[in-house]
């Protein structure tokens, strides 16, 4: 097994160079089985995410070669069998092959996915939305049967503005028959991303990054395509954090700085100094920072992916921030640990008071979850002396080469092999 070990308090200087996107790339490789033709999908990060997603697209007998950050897929030979559930519940980003395959095929089988402990992840809008769109569909225990013998265009309003649905329902519209419209659709940047990749491989797709994505069913998908991911606005957003915290003269590079429009907002409130280009941020720590309230909230808002990683800054203000997550009931996995390291948290349903400046102290940590062990890393680089945490998996699946991307800037950070008792 493996452990991050952090000596603290080194300050960061160079440059972090920002990877593409997770959530964007865990819809591109199942959204690469529509076409017809071969995909080439480049800037898709090295993480054990992407890893899980290769073996199903594998499983389904699809060609899949990867080389550094480029990935092609031909889907040619495709299978379209029951996706096992020892495959699908290694991630959340599973459901997107339901969207894929009930399009191209109308009928998809799989099991119910997996996915970061951070709530109860149901998966209702999805289903409704397919539907509307013609599908019926049939649940025995935790496996899921979808069929549709004319899988047709829809008026589908969402009750919230699901990411996974709204990017699940153009997946499945891309191949439907006639418009369907997605009224109080999802906004992220990663939405937009898979939209102009469908777009790409032919599919008819207007309005996404507004409320009403219209998609109009094409008969098919294809031709060779070449597409590169969008850059990581969380992983972009967690390196900022900590530029904020140890920056000397720290450089976030090969950003989108309007996709992280609502930290910034926040770390100049707080009084962080920063200098934004066109596709860079370089960042120092400042001696002083105002504590701010955040709020979590659906693009354009603050994004719920940086609220962990955000409440280790707020840990270094002074004074008393509030903190309330909004998206997922069960995202403060991290806080005992910040706690045992000597922060002061006071939690009431899912909001917490942050009480600052408080000194951290390395101790024996978990991660509990992808973003709730990114917090960890930063509690861990800035506190004093030796931090270990365990768990780190949940780590690997979303941030690429982590360990190397922070060593690069002076962060005393490694894995270490142990043996378990
Ligand atoms: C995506 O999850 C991301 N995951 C999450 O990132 C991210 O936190 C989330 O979007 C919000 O931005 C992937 O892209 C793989 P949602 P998703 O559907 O699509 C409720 C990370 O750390 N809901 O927008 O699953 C749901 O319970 C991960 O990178 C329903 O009730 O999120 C939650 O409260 C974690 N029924 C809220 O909506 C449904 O059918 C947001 O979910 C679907 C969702």
């Amino acid at each position: 097994m493996e452990r991050i070990v952090i000596k603290g308090g080194r300050p960061l200087k160079g440059t972090i160079k920002i990877g593409g996107a997770k959530n964007s790339v865990v819809a591109l490789i199942p959204a690469a089985l529509l076409a017809d033709g071969n995909v080439t999908i480049q800037n898709v990060p090295n993480i054990t995410d992407r890893d899980a997603l290769f073996d199903i697209v594998k499983f389904l007998n699809c060609d899949i070669k990867q080389d550094g950050n480029v990935v092609k897929i031909n889907s040619s030979k495709l299978r379209n069998t029951l996706i096992t559930q020892e495959l699908s519940v290694k991630l959340r980003a599973s459901y997107y092959f339901m969207g894929v395959l009930l399009g191209k095929y109308k009928h998809v089988e799989m099991f119910f996915p997996g996915g970061c402990n951070i709530g109860n992840r149901p998966i209702d809008i999805h289903l409704k939305a397919f539907k509307e769109m013609g599908a019926t569909v049939t649940k025995r225990g935790h496996k899921y049967m979808l069929d549709a013998e004319h899988l047709h265009g829809a008026d589908i309003k969402l009750r919230f503005a699901s990411v996974g649905a709204t990017i699940n329902i153009m997946l499945a519209a891309v191949l439907a028959d006639g418009v369907t419209t997605i009224k109080n659709a999802a906004k992220e940047p990663h939405v937009v991303d898979v939209a102009n990749f469908l777009n790409t491989i032919g599919a008819k797709i207007i309005g996404a990054g507004t409320d009403i994505i219209t998609i109009t069913g094409v008969k098919k998908l294809g031709k060779n395509v070449n597409y590169s991911v969008v850059p990581d606005q969380i992983e972009a957003g967690t390196y900022i954090l900590m530029g904020a915290l140890l920056g000397k003269n720290l450089k976030v590079d090969g950003i989108v700085p309007e996709h992280n429009q609502a930290l910034f907002e926040k770390l100049e409130k707080m009084g962080v100094k920063f200098t934004l280009g066109d596709t860079y941020v370089i960042l120092n720590k400042s001696r002083k920072l105002k504590p701010v309230d955040v709020k979590t909230l659906v693009y354009p808002g603050f994004p719920t992916d940086l609220g962990q990683p955000m409440s280790v800054l707020l840990t270094q203000a002074d004074g008393e921030s509030v903190f309330e997550e909004t998206i997922w009931e069960n995202r403060f996995g991290h806080f005992p640990y910040l706690i045992k390291m000597g922060a002061k948290i006071e939690t009431e349903g899912r909001i917490a008071k942050i009480h600052g400046k408080t000194n951290l102290t390395g101790t024996e940590i978990n991660a509990t979850d992808l973003r709730g062990g990114a917090a960890l890393i930063l509690a861990g680089l800035i506190a004093k002396g030796k931090t270990t945490i365990y768990d780190i998996d949940h780590i690997l699946r979303g941030y690429e080469n982590i360990i190397n991307k922070l060593s690069n800037v002076g962060a005393k950070i490694e894995l270490e092999e142990y043996n378990v008792e």
